[in-house]
């Protein structure tokens, strides 16, 4: 049964059919929380390529194909071929936050991109200048800004933050929120967030369990505008969020990126798991010394990232189905303040596998990775997919975007359902995700019609 809701869209469980999706007309506002090292990187590198001085490496939206049909009719179109998304050039950047940099001080604060590169697009980034953030230190404590809204309570900052939504949406055709903020402490779900209404009271009465990201993700849904969640904070990932989503047809998915480590984590995982081999213990750890490290060095923000960075193994190993592979493994996971590396994280992983009648064995993995160079792509696509979830009136379903796992450590899933964190599971489900929305047949990989 499709599943009905106050908006008129419903849940598409038939036939697919492309003409149900409005085109990718006029100007796509991209509204950025926190205007750090990946903010930056996303918005220099969208403009650097709209420019021709780079290419979108890293982007699938941009750079990546699928197949249609069968395998001998030679139909691979580009995937942005395939299915209409807005155009680079029609994408326009706009932003909160705590400090009042405009994205070119921002960007050469976080000294992700080289300062020539940065120079040549400098006057575009001079002139983005972040509004206000709705913010307290209480939730992020080593963060200390001046760009911050003031109100009565957090219900009159939530509407500050509509406001600017309200005021961006005129200046464009469509609007598309993610959250690419700090890290806050770690929060779990409470009473204030089970309803709307109760999360409404807790505005007005300023609840302590009401941390900033909430807010923005609030505002967002009761405007309508989709919501990426690039952290792993618990914002769209709270039931009063998802009813909102559902209600206003705003689509949402997260959380925190699957960028480095995390990324390794989840291909290796699943090829141990595939040939049966066992694991004892799999320790992680990481330096990396830009503000994301800083802000990380606070345990109770690192409790956050470590419950998204540790949940990952369980779900893909499956421990109860496999008790003599992986019931006993040790898992760590390490986050080390370094300042010299900046944002060039590097993240080492020692596994420790076993085989054959149980012989050990062991596996290091050392990766210089740059974490917002990886981090970008994935932000960029996320705003275009969500546009595009937006646009089909539901046929990729309502509320919760479970096609957009792929990007994420720690993917939202309807309440019951265990995650899929396999990365070729993801990637093949974002695609028949696409094939479905264009009415295309799905790719099941069986394959028996070619030996007929
Ligand atoms: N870079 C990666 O590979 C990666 C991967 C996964 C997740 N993340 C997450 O993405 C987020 C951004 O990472 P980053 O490296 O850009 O960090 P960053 O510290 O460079 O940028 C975060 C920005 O958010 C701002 N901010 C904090 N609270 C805010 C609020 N309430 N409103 C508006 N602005 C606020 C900060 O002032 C800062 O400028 C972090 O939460 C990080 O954990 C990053």
């Amino acid at each position: 049964m499709p599943t009905a809701n106050p908006s008129g869209y419903s849940a598409n469980e038939g036939a697919a059919s492309a003409s149900q999706i409005q085109p990718a007309k006029g100007k796509l506002g991209v509204m950025v929380v926190g205007l750090g090292a990946v903010a930056t990187t996303l918005i220099a590198g969208v403009e650097a390529i709209r420019k021709g001085l780079a290419k979108p490496i890293g982007s699938l939206t941009q750079m990546g194909t699928i197949r249609l049909g069968k395998r001998t009719e030679g139909n691979t179109p580009l995937i942005k071929d395939f299915v209409p998304l807005a155009d680079l050039n029609d994408i326009v950047f706009t932003g909160w936050d705590i400090f009042d940099d405009n994205v070119y001080e921002a960007a050469a604060h976080a000294k992700v991109l080289d300062k020539e590169q940065l120079e040549q697009i400098r006057p575009y980034l001079e002139a983005i200048k972040p509004m206000p953030a709705v913010f307290d230190q209480y939730y992020v404590k080593r963060l200390n800004g001046t760009n911050i809204k003031t109100g009565k309570n957090k219900m009159d900052l939530a509407n500050q933050l509509r406001a600017d939504i309200q005021a961006f949406k005129k200046t464009v055709s469509r609007v598309v929120i993610i959250w690419c903020g700090s890290t806050e402490i770690f929060l779990e779900p409470s009473e204030v967030h089970d309803s709307i209404a109760a999360f409404e009271k807790g505005l007005e009465e300023d609840h302590i369990n009401i941390a900033p990201s909430m807010i923005y993700a609030y505002a967002a849904m009761k405007e309508g505008v989709p919501f990426a969640n690039g952290a792993p904070n618990l914002s769209v990932d709270l039931p009063f969020i998802q009813e909102l989503s559902k209600e206003n047809f705003a689509p949402i998915c997260g959380k925190d990126f699957k960028t480095g480590q995390t990324f390794i984590k989840t291909v290796l995982a699943p090829a141990f798991k595939a040939r049966m081999l066992g694991i004892a213990g799999w320790y992680s750890t990481n330096i990396l010394g830009n503000r994301d490290g800083e802000v990380l060095d606070d345990p109770e923000s690192f409790k956050t990232k470590e419950e998204s960075k540790l949940g990952v193994l369980d779900f893909i190993l499956q421990p109860e189905l496999y008790p003599d592979l992986y019931k006993d493994i040790y898992h760590k996971v390490r986050i080390n303040y370094y300042p010299p590396r900046g944002d060039n994280k590097e993240g080492w992983d020692n596994i420790d596998i076993f085989g054959w009648l149980g012989y050990p064995m062991q596996i290091k993995v050392d990766f210089l990775c740059r974490d917002s160079i990886l981090a970008a792509p994935i932000a960029l696509d996320l705003v275009l997919f969500l546009d595009l979830a937006k646009r089909t009136t539901g046929l990729c379903g309502i509320g919760i975007q479970e096609w957009l796992s792929f990007y994420f450590k720690s993917p939202m899933t309807a309440p019951g359902l265990y995650p899929e964190h396999d990365l070729f599971i993801q990637s093949m489900k974002l695609k028949n995700t696409l094939r479905h929305i264009m009415g295309e047949e799905l790719i099941t990989h069986l394959g028996l019609e070619y030996y007929d």
